[in-house]
């Protein structure tokens, strides 16, 4: 897996991945949008830790949504109570992108 860019809107950060380095053992699955955030200094919500129990950590992937891991049940119905939810949507806990592209996401 070769490095790639995790964006973040509105705000425009964007943090260098280095797969080599994951997982960083923060909150979320492993390499996670969550874990790659929080170990890089970009505070997303993430009131239950990590368990899909919450939509807090409720963000878009407006590019590369197609090379994120697959959106579990148990996933799919926390998102169908995030406000702001579109089929863009996903919880940053629970969608680990491959690699394969750079990922833009927007906190809502
Ligand atoms: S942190 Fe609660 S579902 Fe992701």
């Amino acid at each position: 897996m070769k490095p790639f860019k995790l964006t973040f809107k509105p705000n425009n950060v964007t943090i260098q991945v280095d797969p080599s380095k994951i997982p960083y053992g923060e909150t979320g699955l492993p390499g996670s949008i969550l874990d790659i955030a929080l170990a890089n200094g970009v505070d997303l919500e993430h009131v239950c830790g990590g368990n899909i129990a919450c939509s807090t950590c409720h963000v878009r992937v407006i590019e590369g949504f197609e090379t994120c891991s697959a959106v579990s049940s148990e996933e799919q119905d926390q998102l169908d109570v995030a406000s702001g939810k579109t089929e863009k949507s996903r919880l940053s806990c629970q969608c680990v992108p491959s690699g394969e592209k750079d990922i833009v996401v927007e906190i809502p």
